[in-house]
């Protein structure tokens, strides 16, 4: 399936800064909106182990973002899942984003709003 391009308006790029993460919905797309080092990020509002949203339960810590349900923890800049084994499935889902005249813009037509695939269903590599 070829996914197009759809742009969307999130919030003012002031509101983000380098210490929180912002929930934003876009549609189906429930994303957090935050800034890494400066470079702006959105991922999936969605831990990729039971999909709880990530704005609720998560939590940021400096370089990394902790989901308090089962305190499994991922990387703030890259979204990566932080384990002893290399699980790339459960990484966080990242979106494209950009910003134009002071507004974070978000490529929703990046990503298909499809539920994510429970751990369960994961296979290790
Ligand atoms: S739902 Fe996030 S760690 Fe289990």
């Amino acid at each position: 399936m070829s996914l197009t391009p759809d742009w969307q308006p999130a919030l003012p790029a002031s509101q983000v800064d380098d210490l929180g993460m912002h929930p934003v919905a876009i549609g189906e797309h429930k994303l957090i909106v935050l800034r890494a080092e400066g470079e702006l990020i959105a991922y999936r509002d969605a831990c990729p182990h039971e999909g709880f949203p990530l704005s609720v339960h998560g939590e940021r810590q400096d370089f990394v973002i902790m989901c308090r349900k089962h305190l499994w923890e991922f990387d703030t800049a890259t979204g990566e899942h932080i384990s002893r084994i290399p699980r790339p499935q459960c990484n966080l889902q990242r979106y494209p984003v950009r910003e134009v005249d002071g507004m974070i813009e978000v490529d929703v037509g990046a990503v298909s709003p499809q539920a994510l695939p429970r751990v369960s269903s994961i296979k290790p590599l």
